[in-house]
């Protein structure tokens, strides 16, 4: 089977999986975020876990459930991310953003729900005996990528910097925390699971800095223009900093660089190098694939 017939198949038992979390409940929460959950999100970060996951052997059904809960925390973060009090967006993927679709209110709680629901599945998820041991250190993980000391972190910095004190080295630490920190937590996740050693470990920590980095710059290439558009002064952005010529250069420095990472580890998968040169494609970004 090639590589995007595979990734084909990860990406529908995600859906399943996310399909069976989601439905417990149709009360309007849950419709709130099975909206959020199923707008046509990529399901990147689920699809590392599970490509980490094989690359060290973890069965599948093993690794659904926090591959899963990684996509939840994602979504809450784009829907919190979207609310007036942060970027004001008023569409996600094309579509109204969760809080036009479901109001302010709901739309906070939604995203209150994601968090807290991605715990309690990473929580629940069955492990066998001797994997137990490592729940603990994976909740330890995505709590602190997510959190403050990553993502809401990232989103602090995002907010609070000003472009024109900003230098490469404070832009890169603030797309790891924003954008790297959940990536980094995916493979990572993926590759505890696998029962990778201390350093295949700093391998996959390694491949997911650098695919975290070109996913964020990948994104700024694409939106570039965006916030003049809205009549907001420029956010930290790689464009406004360095150009879009440099832009370019840098996102296929990151992918080689992921690449390179698994490759000196000598870790095979065609799966994590086909995901990391996916983010190479700059065509014009489809409907369904609108960030803020
Ligand atoms: C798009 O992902 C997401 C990003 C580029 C990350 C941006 C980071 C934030 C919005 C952090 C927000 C944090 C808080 C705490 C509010 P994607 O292209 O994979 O989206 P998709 O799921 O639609 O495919
Ligand atoms: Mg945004």
């Amino acid at each position: 089977m090639k590589v995007e017939e595979r990734l084909k198949l990860k990406r529908k038992a995600v859906e399943r999986e996310l399909e069976n979390i989601l439905s417990q409940e149709n009360s309007l929460l849950f419709q709130a975020m099975r909206y959020a959950v199923f707008s046509g999100g990529k399901r990147f970060r689920p699809l590392l876990t599970l490509s980490s996951g094989e690359c060290f052997g973890a069965s599948p059904d093993l690794v659904l459930p926090f591959a899963c809960a990684l996509e939840l925390i994602h979504n809450y973060s784009l829907v919190h991310d979207d609310l007036p009090s942060l970027d004001n967006d008023d569409l996600r993927r094309g579509k109204p953003s969760c809080h036009k679709a479901y109001g302010e209110d709901i739309a906070l709680l939604a995203g209150d729900s994601l968090l807290t629901m991605a715990f309690e599945i990473a929580a629940q998820a069955p492990l066998r005996n001797d994997l137990q041991i490592k729940r603990g250190q994976i909740i330890k993980e995505i709590s602190q990528f997510a959190g403050v000391k990553g993502m809401v972190g990232g989103q602090l910095m995002d907010i609070t910097l000003s472009q024109d004190v900003l230098t490469e080295e404070t832009y890169h630490e603030l797309i790891l925390k924003k954008t790297g920190s959940l990536i980094i937590a995916s493979v990572k996740t993926g590759a505890i699971l696998g029962e990778a050693g201390d350093s295949e470990l700093e391998a996959v920590i390694k491949y997911g800095r650098n695919v975290g980095l070109a996913f964020q710059v990948r994104d700024d290439i694409l939106d570039s223009g965006k916030d003049a558009q809205k009549g907001r002064l420029p956010r930290p952005n790689s464009v406004s900093l360095f150009g879009l010529k440099d832009s370019e250069r840098r996102l296929k420095d990151f992918v080689e660089a992921a690449k390179n990472a698994l490759d000196e580890a000598s870790l095979e998968s065609e799966e994590l190098n086909y995901l990391a040169a996916k983010l190479l494609e700059l065509e014009k970004r489809s409907e369904n694939e609108q960030n803020s």
